[in-house]
């Protein structure tokens, strides 16, 4: 653990194995749907535009979510109960957070997430601001089977997971998600979780296809990341953001597909694309209520409540392990 100047601000570095870029990028252009995975979206660049995709007028998510966190935080608090310890994942953006935090009014805020000066920053911030709270920063990755430090096992822990991000993980990995997080807020424990909503595909299209561009430069971005870090000679104007929702799987897909034939280089590796060939980049799960439900219920968490907004956007649940 290491101290810093506040008293109330510790940061937990648990040393998660830096993320294999070289490798996941030749292992998924390899295989035949190409894909690419989404958690390698957020560099520098890649969180500044995810930022700017959080203020689009088409991306409704974020705004919604921190319009019922403002609306509902009171019912939220007594559903979560006060002066416990509360986790957040994922930490991003601390619009959310700092709203609940002022109606839960926590012991203990513990953020995890894997981008450590990220989170030092935010956390730190929020250390600053809350002289009352006793803020464990954690960094390590979430994704992964997690052994957190002793000084965070109070006696009622819930946890946060805001922005529907439950929604980038297959049903699969989700259920073992969830089932992780039952485990670290023990059977006491409640879960305050934000998912999107099913809805008229024309928004979530909207949403994914803004008319400024946001969003494909969002998904080009990952392509130009792999030039800059790993040595490699992607012509972006030759490949164009796709996004659609896909009705069967209940998912937006997002691809960035082949304008025309191209050779690429990445580190002395050879990739041919055809026209119209193309990379699978991130998938996002929209879910009716009771489907995520029935997703909580298979990894041991039963609802306790479901806030939504009036035009049936978004969703907030209350969990709780069964
Ligand atoms: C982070 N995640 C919940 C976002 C989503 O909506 O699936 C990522 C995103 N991709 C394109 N726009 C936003």
């Amino acid at each position: 653990m290491m101290e810093t100047a506040l008293p109330n601000f510790h940061f937990h570095d648990l040393h998660p194995e830096p993320e294999d870029f070289h490798s996941d990028v030749i292992a998924g252009l390899r295989q035949t749907p190409r894909q690419l995975s989404p958690k390698f979206f957020y560099d520098e660049r890649g969180s500044q535009l995810f930022d700017a995709i959080t203020r689009l007028p088409e991306y409704y998510p974020t705004r919604t979510e921190i319009d019922l966190l403002q609306r509902h935080g009171e019912d939220m608090a007594d559903m979560l109960g006060n002066d416990g310890l509360l986790f957040e994942l994922g930490s991003g953006s601390d619009t959310k957070i700092r709203v609940l935090l002022d109606a839960l009014q926590p012991q203990t805020y513990a953020p995890i997430d894997i981008s450590r000066e990220p989170l030092r920053l935010s956390a730190g911030t929020i250390a600053e601001d809350h002289p009352e709270l006793e803020v464990h920063a954690i960094c390590t990755d979430y994704s992964k089977p997690l052994a957190l430090p002793g000084v965070v096992a109070a006696k009622r822990r819930s946890a946060f997971f805001p922005g529907s991000s439950i929604g980038n993980f297959d049903p699969g990995q989700a259920c073992d998600l969830l089932r992780r997080i039952a485990n670290i807020i023990g059977p006491e424990g409640r879960l305050l979780i934000g998912v999107d909503l099913k809805k008229a595909p024309s928004r979530l299209h909207a949403a994914y296809n803004d008319s400024e561009g946001v969003t494909a430069q969002f998904n080009l971005n990952l392509l130009a990341r792999i030039n800059r870090e790993l040595d490699a000679d992607f012509d972006l104007a030759a490949f164009r953001h796709e996004a659609f929702y896909n009705a069967q799987l209940g998912r937006i897909e997002m691809h960035l597909v082949a304008t025309a034939p191209q050779r690429v280089r990445i580190d002395g590796c050879c990739f041919e694309f055809q026209a119209g060939e193309s990379i699978h980049t991130e998938n996002s799960y929209k879910f009716s209520v009771e489907e995520f439900q029935a997703l909580a219920a298979q990894a041991g968490l039963a609802s306790l409540r479901v806030w939504q907004d009036d035009d049936a956007l978004f969703s907030v649940h209350c969990l709780q392990p069964i």
